[in-house]
């Protein structure tokens, strides 16, 4: 399904105009369609019904409670990085019994927030982390379920900033070490070992790195069972790209297909931890056009958004989809306009502030609105208040009607969080 679609040469999200949301909300403002978020969970997990797996919603992809709240009626669970996404989960009704914290950093009060809890899952990512866990979960006297990230040298094949299986990432425990782990994992006080996990990276567009670390993996698992060990979980992390502007990338059902081939037979419980797959086409930016400004070779058309809002583009020089909100009429002379080539801009007092070179857009003109589409994964969570600006808000569609799910946190109350100098 597409929640995106013009009628009428207007851009409307699942049965609403998004001229009705931007009149009340004004813009930038994100907007998520609920139908599009149920239809690609369910395009996600159906494939895999045979197999039962726990499906962890990758929740720094989009940390909103309305978002987590859908998907977790529709059966995810979370996959959480800090104390933070964790009492968000929470709060957002996912039980701990099903949610996985993972990250290199965590802090003592976040395992033992993570144990008190009750977590499915806690991966681990360095001997060292093993160690505290094994004292908090100790002292606590509450065991702590684990999975041992491996590291398995891949190149993930995707942005550099985006790739995180190789030896030269902080991610995970490399192959050497991997032994060494799982003996301390099934050894140390307080900690219950599970099995292994792996995630190479974000965005994969091409899927044989999965191939190559699902293998690595699989060959572990099998060495591990033969040499008598139960091995009762194996989590494939997430990192199944979209198509952002125009790209191309294999069906989904090559991904499910190798999963079948190499994991399933392994027997173990399988999870995932996806993210984009999930959100990335569930949310668009719309934001207006403030000034259309002619420079002495090139065009650049100002948006109200700027990478405070949305930061892929200046972060991962990531391109996405921009569609005119109101199209013009194709016929009729007046109002008609020629496509023009434009240099794509916001606000904000950066030259990084450029979602985009070489936009082919209908000749922009002040006031009209645009909408960023792809926006739903990576956007709203890394946006800021940076340059002076006002937090984006988020609305959430269903059918014809709309949630302001986060609203827009003025200057002046952003404000109130601080205190004069004495
Ligand atoms: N599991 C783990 C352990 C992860 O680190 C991540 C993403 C995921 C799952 C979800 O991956 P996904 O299915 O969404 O690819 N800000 C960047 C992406 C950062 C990825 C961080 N980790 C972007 O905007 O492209």
């Amino acid at each position: 399904m597409n929640a995106f679609t013009y009628h009428s040469g207007v851009l409307w999200a699942e049965e609403l105009p998004l001229s009705e949301v931007t009149a009340d909300v004004g813009t930038p403002v994100y907007v998520y369609s609920k139908r599009q978020l149920e239809a690609n969970y369910a395009a996600f997990a159906e494939p895999f019904r045979d197999l039962a797996p726990d499906i962890f919603f990758a929740n720094k992809v989009n940390p909103s409670l309305a978002v987590l709240q859908t998907l977790a009626a529709c059966g995810a669970g979370a996959e959480v990085t800090s104390a933070g996404e964790l009492e968000r989960a929470i709060h957002a009704g996912v039980a701990p019994g099903c949610i996985t914290f993972s990250g290199v950093g965590k802090r003592r009060d976040e395992l033992t927030a993570a144990v008190l809890a009750g977590l499915a899952q806690i991966t681990v990512e360095s001997l060292e982390e093993m160690a505290m866990l094994s004292e908090v979960a100790a002292e606590l006297g509450r065991p702590a379920s684990i999975v041992v990230r491996l590291n398995p040298d891949v190149d993930a094949q995707t942005h550099a900033k985006l790739s995180t299986g190789h030896k030269e990432t902080k991610f995970g425990i490399e192959e050497a070490h991997l032994d060494e782990a799982v003996h301390l994992a099934r050894t140390l006080p307080g900690l219950v070992f599970k099995g292994l996990m792996v995630h190479v990276g974000s965005l994969l567009t091409d899927f044989s790195p999965f191939r190559v670390a699902y293998q690595r993996l699989a060959d572990h698992v099998r060495r591990l069972q033969k040499a008598g060990l139960s091995v009762d979980r194996v989590d494939l992390g997430g990192g199944v790209g979209i198509p952002y502007d125009g790209q191309t990338m294999p069906p989904f059902s090559d991904y499910v297909d190798l999963v079948q081939e190499i994991i399933a037979p392994l027997g173990c419980k399988i999870a995932f931890e996806p993210g984009r797959r999930l959100v990335g086409d569930a949310g668009i930016l719309v934001t207006r056009v403030v000034r259309v400004k002619r420079g002495a070779t090139r065009t650049f058309v100002v948006l109200d958004a700027g990478m405070n809002d949305l930061m892929r583009p200046a972060l991962y020089g990531a391109r996405h989809t921009l569609m005119p909100v109101r199209l013009p009429p194709s016929t009729g002379a007046e109002e008609s306009r020629a496509t023009e080539r434009v240099d794509v801009v916001g606000p904000v007092c950066e030259t990084a502030d450029l979602f985009g070179e070489a936009y082919e857009l209908p000749s922009p003109r002040p006031g009209d609105l645009m909408a960023f589409l792809q926006a739903g994964a990576y956007g709203a969570g890394m946006a800021s208040c940076y340059n002076g600006r006002p937090l984006v808000p988020e609305v959430l569609v269903d059918g014809s009607s709309y949630a302001v799910t986060r609203r827009r946190i003025s200057v002046a109350e952003q404000m109130t969080w601080e205190s004069m100098a004495r």
